[in-house]
C-alpha cells in the first residue's frame, strides 16, 4: 500500500501525503502547490472558476487513449485524483507564447474583472482537446461552457473566443502533457493501492473488489466514494469529511463497460461523459438527454452509479433507468472463505424511501446495467428545471412504449423523478397506456397522473406546480408520438 497520492501537475510528479490528501483540490494547488491562477468562486461546481484539465488512466482503463478534459477542482478531494494528470492555467503557456484560448480571449475582448477568466480558459482548452481544427461552431462552443459562468463579460466575446481559438493550429495540452514516461510513472505507482491516514480521517483505495468490500465491512461508517461530486459540496459548505472514504478508482473492472449488443453493464467508476459516448448508439435517447445533466465538467468525472446512489428522487438517470429495465449490482464479502457475495437488484426495488437504498451494510455497488433502445420502441425523456442548462430537475419523466400498430401501444412503461420520496414507476398508468392511443385518451391519462402523484413543495416548485408539470409532459410525449 501507499501512503501517498501520486498527482502530476503540469508535468511535476507530486506525492501527496497526510492533510494535504483531504484537501479539496483547488485549495491544495493554490495554498500548497503555489499555483493561484486557477479560482475559486462558488466552491459547489456551479461557476467553473475552478476548472482544470485531467487525464486519467490506469492500467485496464479500456486501452482508449488518455485524454485531457475539463474538470472543476473546488469539490474534487485531492486523495481521489490520484494516478491524475492536471494541467492548471499556469501550465498552458509555453515560454512567453500565451495558449491559443488565452490569445483569443485577449483578441476577442472575453474579459473584463478577470476572476471567471481562467476557468473559461480552461474550459476552452479542454474542447479543443476534443475536437479536430475547423469542427467547433457556436453550438458547440456554448455547449462547451455551459458549467462556466461569468458576470461583468457577456457570453457572446467569449464564445467568438472560443471559436477563434479552435480555427488556430495548435499542439494539443496532450502532446505536451501526456508523454508515455508521466504515464507510466503514475500506472506504477496505480498497481498499488493506497491508504493515507490523518487526525482520525482514513482514505482506503484498494486495487480489487475482494479488499473494498472486506474494508467496507470492516467500516460500517465508511463512504464509498465515486467521482465525490455530490460528496463534495457539503463538505465545502462545512459538513466534515467522513470518517472513512473508500475509493474505488484502482479497481480495474469497475473502469469498464460491458456491452452483450443488448444490454449495457457501466462500473462505478465510469464517467458519464465516456457512458454518453457509448449511450449515441446504444441508448441515443439516453445520450441526448445526458446534455442536459450538469456541465462538461461535472459529467468529465461524475459517474452513474454515484447519480443511483445518491438515491435522490430528482436524480436525472432514474426515470431512464426505471424504464430502460435497470437494475443495479452489488457485491459484499463471502460469509467464509470463497468467492464474494453478489446480487442484482432491479431498480424498481431499489428505493425503499427517500434516499433510502435496499443495500445491506457492507454492500457495494459494481455496475448499472440498462437495456439498448429496442428497435420496435419509442422511448422519451424529459427534464423541467428553472433553466436549461447546470440545474437541478424539478420533475423528470420517461417514456418507453412499444407499438404494435401506428397509434396502438402494445406496452408502455411509464417512470418519474421529483413527484414523490423515491422515483417512481407507474404501473397503473403503463397498463391503461395499452391499446389505441389518440388526443381524448393522452388528455385522460394526462389527468390521470397528476391525480395520482403525490410531491412536496420545496425551493424548485408547489406540489400543485409539480403536479401540473407531470400531466403536461405527459402531454408533449403524447403530443410528440402522435403528431409522429
Ligand atoms: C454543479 C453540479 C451539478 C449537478 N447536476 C446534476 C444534474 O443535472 N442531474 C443530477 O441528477 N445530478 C446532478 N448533480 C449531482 C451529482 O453530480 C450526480 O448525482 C453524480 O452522478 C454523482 O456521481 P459521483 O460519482 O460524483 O458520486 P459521489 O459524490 O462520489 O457519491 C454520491 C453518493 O453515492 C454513494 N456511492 C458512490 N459510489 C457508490 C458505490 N459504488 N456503491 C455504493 N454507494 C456509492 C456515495 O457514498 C454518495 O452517497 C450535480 C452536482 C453538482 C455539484
Ligand atoms: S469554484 Fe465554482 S465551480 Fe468550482
Ligand atoms: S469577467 Fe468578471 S466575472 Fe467574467
Amino acid at each position: 500500500m501507499r501512503d501517498y497520492a501520486l498527482i502530476h501537475v503540469n508535468g511535476v510528479p507530486r506525492e501527496v501525503r497526510g492533510r494535504d490528501a483531504f484537501m479539496m483540490l483547488a485549495d491544495w494547488l493554490r495554498r500548497e502547490v503555489g499555483l493561484p491562477g486557477t479560482k475559486i468562486v462558488c466552491a459547489e461546481g456551479d461557476c467553473g472558476a475552478c476548472t482544470v484539465l485531467r487525464a486519467f488512466a490506469p492500467r485496464g482503463a479500456g486501452g482508449s487513449p488518455p485524454r485531457f478534459e475539463a474538470v472543476n477542482s473546488c469539490i474534487a478531494m485531492v486523495a481521489q485524483m490520484d494516478g491524475s494528470h492536471l494541467v492548471t492555467v499556469e501550465g498552458l503557456q509555453e515560454g512567453d507564447v500565451p495558449a491559443p484560448a488565452q490569445e483569443a480571449m485577449l483578441r476577442c475582448h472575453g474579459s473584463q474583472c478577470g476572476y471567471c477568466t481562467p476557468g473559461f480558459v480552461m474550459a476552452i482548452s479542454g474542447m479543443l482537446e476534443q475536437h479536430p481544427v475547423g469542427e467547433i461552431d457556436d453550438r458547440v462552443a456554448a455547449n462547451h461552457l455551459t458549467g462556466n459562468l461569468c458576470r461583468c463579460t457577456g457570453y457572446q466575446p467569449i464564445v467568438e473566443a472560443a471559436c477563434a481559438a479552435a480555427a488556430v493550429d495548435r499542439r494539443s495540452v496532450g502532446d505536451r502533457y501526456g508523454t508515455a514516461e508521466a504515464f507510466s510513472r503514475a500506472e506504477e505507482a496505480m498497481d498499488r493501492g493506497l491508504e493515507i491516514a490523518h487526525e482520525g480521517r482514513r482514505v482506503f483505495a484498494p486495487t480489487t473488489l475482494e479488499e473494498a468490500c472486506a474494508f467496507a465491512s470492516r467500516h460500517p461508517e465508511c463512504r464509498v466514494a465515486g467521482a465525490f461530486t455530490d460528496l463534495g459540496v457539503p463538505i465545502n459548505k462545512g459538513r466534515a469529511m467522513p470518517p472513512a472514504l473508500l475509493s474505488l478508482h484502482l479497481i480495474p473492472e469497475l473502469l469498464e463497460m460491458e456491452d452483450d449488443g443488448r444490454r449495457l453493464r457501466v462500473g462505478a467508476r465510469v464517467s458519464l461523459a465516456s457512458l454518453r459516448r457509448r449511450c449515441r448508439d446504444a441508448s441515443p435517447e439516453f445520450a441526448r438527454f445526458l446534455n442536459l445533466f450538469a456541465s462538461p465538467q461535472i459529467k468529465n468525472v461524475a459517474t452513474l452509479v454515484g447519480n443511483v446512489a445518491t438515491g435522490s428522487p430528482i436524480g436525472d438517470t432514474l426515470p431512464f433507468l426505471l424504464v430502460a429495465g435497470g437494475s443495479v449490482h452489488v457485491a459484499s464479502p463471502p460469509a467464509g472463505r470463497g468467492p464474494l457475495r453478489r446480487r442484482e437488484i432491479p431498480m424498481t426495488e431499489l428505493y425503499r424511501g427517500y434516499r433510502q437504498l435496499a443495500l445491506e451494510p457492507g454492500e457495494i455497488i459494481t455496475h448499472v446495467a440498462f437495456d439498448h433502445d429496442a428497435g420496435d420502441e419509442t422511448i422519451r425523456l424529459y427534464k423541467v428545471s428553472q433553466r436549461k442548462d447546470l440545474d437541478i430537475t424539478t420533475v423528470g419523466a420517461a417514456f418507453a412504449v412499444v407499438w404494435d400498430g401506428p397509434r396502438r401501444i402494445a406496452s408502455a412503461r411509464v417512470a418519474y423523478g421529483g413527484v414523490a420520496a423515491v422515483p417512481l414507476r407507474m404501473p397503473e398508468i403503463e397498463a391503461a397506456l395499452v391499446g389505441e392511443l389518440d388526443p381524448r385518451k393522452a388528455e385522460s391519462i394526462a389527468r390521470a397522473i397528476g391525480d395520482a402523484v403525490q410531491p412536496i413543495s420545496d425551493v424548485r416548485g408547489t406540489a400543485a406546480y409539480r403536479r401540473v408539470l407531470a400531466a403536461n409532459l405527459f402531454r408533449r410525449f403524447a403530443t410528440e408520438v402522435l403528431d409522429g
